[in-house]
């Protein structure tokens, strides 16, 4: 008999969510060139998975200078908000949730996805060797070209960062969502300030572990003021290793010390990423345990899941919300299905990152697949 916890209702940031099922963020790179605002095919893409618990909306750049791949949307100009705004309408008419979150690439990026030519900016000038990152390199598809070499940031610019933030932030909340994650996972930003072996700067914000993560907390902090706690998120992935990260020395106690802060911020969620889809599937492991210990709020779990491994993970009181993420491009209805243990489709890999409305929103749902074979 199927435990049906993945299916019960959950309250997060003053909403209830009908159940414990999220869209993991998913960057699928569909923006208008010019203004980089999402196109109408992103509002149906949403809308046709409104029956998540959650839907967090993909890496959003909060500045020109936070974009790491050509065609993300951003959430920095009228344009784009207002782009957005037929995005949240759409999933609010078809009865869902939607936050986005709030994305800055850090060093991962290159100079040509910028209209002044400016380079990426980083904790210090130490950057990526091997990573690649799509740009337009002149033509119509976006070709994968090697990161160019960041910039340290001065004291003050840190500071400015957060600024953007804020106004990320706000215009999400204008443009509609329900709420907001921030994006200090996968190598980016906020990563890059957490790791001891990019950051060496000799500021507040290097050094011990309460320097490395003070720039997110004081962005939290200050995004929190201006929109609400409860309806702030932020992203992890404690054990990653995603572009050149090294593995965290001390992660217990690097990542205790974040959550309890997050936790005396007051924020609605924590979002845990397993990047290997192995350790947060270890019912021994130390770690989820300890990050439920140190933040009572919502914890959702990513990595790997299919619904017999959700709802263990559930059960073992790891955490409240399972996200699922690639099952999620290939079956619009992915709640329906795991409710009633129908196979999943399988997505076409060519047509993730481009193909605009091919491999984005023409995955039937079951129903309409059924009518299809009928
Ligand atoms: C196409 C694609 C784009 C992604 N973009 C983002 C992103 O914008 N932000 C983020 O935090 N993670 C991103 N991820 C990671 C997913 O959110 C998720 O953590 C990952 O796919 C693992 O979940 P899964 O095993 O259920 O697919 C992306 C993953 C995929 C496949």
């Amino acid at each position: 008999m199927v435990s049906r916890k993945l299916f019960s209702r959950h309250s997060l940031g003053g909403q209830l969510l009908p159940n414990r099922v999220v869209m993991a963020p998913m960057n699928r790179n569909r923006a208008t060139d010019w203004q980089l605002a999402p196109r109408a095919i992103t509002a149906k893409y949403y809308a046709q998975r409104a029956s998540a618990g959650l839907i967090v909306a993909e890496g959003t750049p909060v500045s020109p200078q936070a974009r790491g791949c050509a065609r993300t949307p951003g959430i920095y100009s009228v344009a784009q908000v207002a782009g957005w705004r037929k995005v949240t309408k759409a999933v609010h008419h078809a009865g869902g949730r939607i936050y986005l979150q709030l994305w800055h690439v850090g060093r991962v990026g290159h100079c040509s996805l910028r209209v002044d030519g400016s380079p990426p900016v980083g904790p210090t000038g130490i950057g990526v060797r091997h990573d690649r990152v799509p740009i337009l390199n002149g033509g119509s598809e976006p070709v994968m070209a090697p990161c160019d070499a960041p910039r340290g940031l001065a004291t003050e610019e840190v500071r400015l960062i957060v600024d953007d933030f804020v106004r990320a932030a706000r215009n999400a909340m204008a443009a509609g969502f329900d709420g907001v994650e921030i994006h200090a996972a996968n190598g980016y930003l906020f990563d890059q300030f957490r790791c001891p072996y990019i950051n060496d700067r000799a500021d507040e914000y290097g050094g011990s572990i309460a320097n490395r993560w003070r720039f997110l907390l004081e962005t939290v902090q200050a995004v929190a003021a201006a929109i609400g706690g409860a309806r702030v998120g932020v992203r992890i992935s404690p054990l990653g290793t995603a572009h050149e990260m090294l593995p965290d020395p001390d992660p217990l106690v690097n990542y205790g010390y974040l959550a309890s802060r997050l936790q005396r911020l007051g924020i609605g969620h924590l979002h845990v990423y397993d990047q290997e889809g192995s350790w947060i599937h270890d019912r021994q492991g130390e770690l989820l345990p300890h990050l439920r210990g140190c933040f009572s709020g919502t914890i959702i779990l990513c990595g790997g899941f299919d619904r017999e491994r959700a709802e263990a993970a559930l059960r073992a009181g790891h955490g409240d919300l399972i996200a699922f993420g690639k099952h999620f491009i290939a079956n619009p209805d992915l709640v329906q299905r795991l409710r009633s243990g129908a196979p999943l489709a399988r997505w076409n890999s060519t047509t993730i990152y481009k193909g605009g409305a091919k491999g984005y929103i023409d995955y039937p749902a079951l129903d309409e697949a059924d009518a299809k074979v009928a």
